[in-house]
């Protein structure tokens, strides 16, 4: 969702703009812009696909050594060129990016015009850089005209500005909306994402909420929006050029699936104690004494990390006894929950950023909760925000459409149940089959990875359906819903993922031959019950794509097709069941065209409510 960089130092800064552009493509956006001063403000951008902006830069060509750029995803007015940022003020001097949103906008607007200023776009961001006008027209430094400017607004935002009246720097400020800055030699360089900064700049400063940067080829300072300097904490910048790549694949969607056996591996790597038969998890300890008394759990998620909060309750519930309940994080902030002095509250998620997930996180806080962050992106506002944490260690994730960051979550949350449980009474022996039997796993996903052509070929004959029905139960429902999900977000297919046993209290009326549904059934404690849902399913003529174990033939004459998968305990089962799940979406996407890795109107990381 809306992608921001910005360069100053001595070289030019387009070539790295552009390509920074590129690597935050994965984002989703709608519209591209770029603003570059040398020494006066040229202004590019286009409506649609960053090649559109590129094709207009090859005859336009702005040349100077201090630039910001952008992607956008539409939120106030559709996508088009006068919407696409970079905005300038009136005078055409000044110009800024901003993702968030300006919540004031309107009142802000009218008194912006009640002053004379004309407005040339539908956005809630354009009164920024009116507002930054008025400070500069005062003659304040860059820096100090961006902070009054923001000291007016009410909203969220990651900001640049840039302007002639004062050439060679940039300012940018953050609040709610992610943004670091890059440290180079002579040159510094601000990103929304840290995957547009990689191979450029050595270390990486995190801005925290209502924190200003100034840069110019000379140095930089961080100061809080309202008062001095601050130090902000130089950090060694994670990850490799190498992980934005395709590496021969077709899609990163394909790429990140292919992974995830390393994934497993790397969610594991120095965390199981076979001797104590217990999982180390290193960011926890500062915080035993308070998960020693727990006895309340509150898991917040959006999306994919939801569906993998879900599979984590039954875990923690099975092995730790700790009752867990799962909110979507935008119904948990606004719902009153119950917190007392002995609740933990786990924020899952891959970006760390989401806006509803850290304003749940938020409010939790706010009431007293313990809060631990289960997270990808270092650095990210769920990481510095909470009280304990995990780090997923699934790497840079670019598919829109999340695959190995939720099977590392689900294998984390593994984790955090054993060490939860073997606090409270979870014998050894029951631990340590279950890490174990997850040190097992990497090789059992690469085995369903080999039969990657046979889901090619599923996802053909099923290429023509419409509606989809995904059911399971027990941890085959969580597994549906992700899977369903999976299939809607990148094939545009209708599919619902529900309990199996619910079935009969209502869906089963819509199922007919053109209805066919996708049945998690793996031989666990609740299989025959699973297998009746077949039959009713059959029973109305419906076709039956079955999930199941290998050795098991029981459903061979009852479902169409029978997808096999090595059987492993019931628990973990997720971890091997949502490999075949990932690939039909995938090849379901293909197979209609699709580009899976830019669903359309989807966003990666959603920093706006
Ligand atoms: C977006 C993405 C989903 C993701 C969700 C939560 O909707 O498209 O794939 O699951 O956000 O994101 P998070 O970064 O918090 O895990």
């Amino acid at each position: 969702m809306c992608g921001i960089v910005g360069y100053v130092g001595e070289r030019e800064a387009l070539p790295f703009l552009t390509e920074g552009l590129r690597r935050l493509e994965y984002r989703g956006y709608d519209s591209a812009g770029v603003a570059v001063l040398g020494p006066s403000l040229r202004i590019v951008r286009a409506s649609g696909k960053i090649a559109a902006l590129a094709d207009r830069l090859r005859t336009e060509e702005p040349n100077g050594t201090t630039g910001i750029a952008h992607t956008r995803w539409a939120t106030h007015g559709p996508p088009s060129e006068a919407n696409a940022h970079p905005h300038a003020d009136c005078r055409h001097r000044a110009a800024i990016v901003h993702n968030g949103i300006i919540e004031n906008y309107g009142e802000l607007k009218g008194e912006l015009a009640a002053r004379g200023h004309r407005f040339a776009s539908e956005t809630d961001s354009e009164v920024l850089a009116h507002l930054l006008e008025e400070g500069l027209q005062a003659g304040k430094s860059l820096a100090d005209a961006l902070a009054s400017a923001l000291n007016r607004v009410r909203g969220t935002y990651g900001v640049v500005a840039i302007s002639e009246d004062h050439p060679g720097r940039l300012a940018a400020a953050r609040l709610g909306s992610p943004l670091v800055v890059g440290i180079g030699r002579d040159e510094y360089f601000v990103a929304s994402d840290a995957a547009a900064i990689l191979g450029h700049a050595s270390g990486v400063v995190h801005l925290k909420d209502g924190e200003l940067v100034e840069a110019s080829a000379e140095g930089y300072v961080v100061r809080s929006l309202v008062s001095a300097p601050v130090d902000g904490t130089v950090e060694r910048l994670e990850g490799t050029v190498a992980g934005l790549q395709k590496n021969g694949h077709p899609h990163f969607m394909l790429k990140e699936i292919h992974e995830q056996p390393d994934v497993l591996r790397n969610v594991l790597r120095g965390r199981v104690d076979m001797e104590a038969g217990t999982s180390i998890l290193g960011g926890l300890r500062d915080v035993g004494d308070r998960l020693a008394s727990l006895d309340r759990l509150s898991i917040v998620a959006c999306g994919s990390a939801y569906y993998a909060g879900l599979i984590g309750k039954r875990m923690i519930e099975e092995w730790a006894g700790i009752p867990v309940e799962v909110d979507v994080a935008s119904e948990y902030r606004y719902r009153d929950p119950i917190v007392t002095a002995h609740t933990a509250v786990c924020a899952v998620s891959q970006s760390g950023e989401t806006a509803d997930t850290l304003a749940a996180l938020r409010e939790a806080k706010r009431k007293g909760a313990l809060t631990i962050g289960l997270v990808n992106v270092v650095g990210s506002a769920v990481a510095r925000e909470t009280d304990a944490g995990i780090f997923t260690h699934a790497g840079p994730e670019i598919s829109v459409a999340s695959t190995k960051a939720f099977l590392a979550q689900v294998a984390t949350l593994a984790l955090l149940a054993v060490h939860l449980g073997r606090r409270r009474g979870l014998p050894s022996a029951s631990a340590r089959a279950i890490l174990s039997e997850l040190e097992r796993l990497p090789r059992l996903i690469a085995s369903v990875l080999e039969q990657a052509a046979a889901f090619r070929t599923l996802a053909r004959e099923y290429g023509a359906e419409r509606d989809f029905f995904y059911l399971g139960r027990g941890y085959g429902l969580p597994l549906a819903l992700e899977g369903a999900l999976k299939l809607k977000e990148i094939a545009y297919v209708h599919a619902e993922g529900y309990g199996a046993g619910e079935l009969k209290h209502g869906p089963i009326s819509l199922v007919d031959a053109a209805f066919p549904s996708l049945v998690i059934a793996p031989r666990d404690s609740v299989y025959e019950k699973t297998r009746s849902a077949i039959e009713q399913i059959r029973a109305r003529g419906g076709r039956v794509l079955a999930l199941t174990d290998e050795g098991n033939a029981d459903l061979d004459g009852l479902a169409a097709q029978v997808i096999r998968v090595p059987h492993v305990s019931e628990a973990l089962f997720p971890l091997v069941g949502i490999v075949p799940l990932q690939l039909f979406a995938y090849y379901s996407a293909v197979q209609r065209g699709l580009d899976p890795d830019q669903p359309r109107n989807l966003a990666k990381s959603v920093t706006v409510e």
